[in-house]
């Protein structure tokens, strides 16, 4: 089923065009039919109907699918009896991407113009995205736009932590750069014996702390304010957790910042899009913005790198496999 770099490369020229096509086969009900089919596969006659779609049409509309590799057709012996299924759950995938408030629409809105015609100048050494447009770490004027584009990716994130089941008992949690704190509330909602500390720029203080004033779980929230690279991380805490920070340093500080962690907790978590064919693809937009940005390097990593990190600092690591993957760490 791989398509060769030629036809990739051809569905990336008419990525508009498909893009149409696959926010209206999903509007329209279309990929949860296809989702739906039995194992024979939906027919293209059931489909039309059900849809009020001209047939002819809609399977040239297939075609496309199953060009991209979404769906699979098994002939039949008109074109009314061809039939159709999906690989994988299409409708939940495409409501992630192309539904209102998704995180693409939020990293679209991110100020990646001034990169666009000027990429192989840029590539060359020509000034990137101007710091005054996105700066990293974020100037105090961005930090708000910065923290709100991180916070519209958690509710998968805290559903991981939801599922993975980490804090039983009373833990008292450490989220360094926790933004703006709503990965913070939603753990401090779901385990009412939580209470979970924000160690981020002082920037941040104020809108995390209006976060919070937000919660039920006000009371078991708190931000203390510090720089994690350049500073230590403070005391007192059964677990130490790095959300989304660890890829954004290279190796030595990533390393540095998993030791401040073992010399302060017997617990360490880390959370971020691990590298995987797939993850890598879900980072793309990042990947490519931050081509502009010096300052912030982008470092996707296996999970397996961070074990053997863990390993040497004497924790026993375990991978929760979830939307995000959670590796949780304690000291041997
Ligand atoms: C990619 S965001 C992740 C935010 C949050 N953990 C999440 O997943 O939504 C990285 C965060 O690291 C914070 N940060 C950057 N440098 C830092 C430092 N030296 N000390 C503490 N936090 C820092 C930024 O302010 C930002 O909120």
């Amino acid at each position: 089923m791989t398509i060769d770099a030629r036809g990739r490369m051809s569905l990336l020229f008419h990525a508009d065009k498909l893009n149409e096509l696959l926010e209206v086969a999903w509007r329209t009900g279309l990929l949860e039919k296809i989702d739906a089919a039995p194992d024979e596969g939906v027919r293209l006659a059931e489909l039309c109907d059900s849809l009020g779609m001209v047939p002819g049409r809609l399977y040239k509309a297939l075609d496309c699918l199953e060009g991209l590799a979404f769906v699979e057709r098994i002939a039949g012996p008109t074109m009314l009896e061809t039939r159709y299924r999906s690989f994988e759950p299409l409708a939940p995938a495409a409501a992630l991407v192309f539904g209102d408030d998704s995180i693409e629409r939020d990293r679209h809105a991110q100020p990646w113009g001034s990169l666009r015609g000027r990429l192989g100048e840029v590539l060359r050494g020509e000034p990137g995205i101007p710091a005054e447009d996105f700066a990293w770490p974020p100037t105090s004027e961005q930090a708000a736009r910065f923290a709100a584009s991180m916070a519209a990716g958690v509710p998968p994130i805290a559903e991981s932590f939801q599922r993975a089941d980490l804090f039983a008992g009373a833990v008292r949690l450490l989220d360094v750069g926790g933004g703006n704190g709503t990965l913070a509330c939603a753990l401090a909602e779901n385990h009412p014996e939580l209470s979970v500390d924000v160690f981020e720029l002082p920037e941040l203080q104020p809108l995390a702390e209006s976060v919070f004033s937000a919660s039920p779980a006000a009371a078991r929230l708190g931000f203390r304010s510090g720089d994690a690279i350049g500073g230590s991380l403070p005391d007192g805490y059964d677990a130490v957790a790095f959300v989304r920070i660890l890829h954004d340093w290279p190796d030595e500080v990533a390393r540095e910042l998993l030791r401040k962690a073992a010399s302060r907790t017997d617990r360490i978590i880390v959370c971020e899009e691990f590298r995987t064919p797939s993850r890598l693809a879900l980072q793309t937009f990042w990947s490519y913005f931050l081509i502009g940005v010096d300052g912030c390097v982008s470092r996707l990593r296996e999970w397996k790198r961070y074990e053997a990190w863990l390993d040497e600092l004497g924790f026993e690591s375990e991978l929760h496999p979830g939307a995000f993957d959670i590796g949780s760490a304690t000291r041997r």
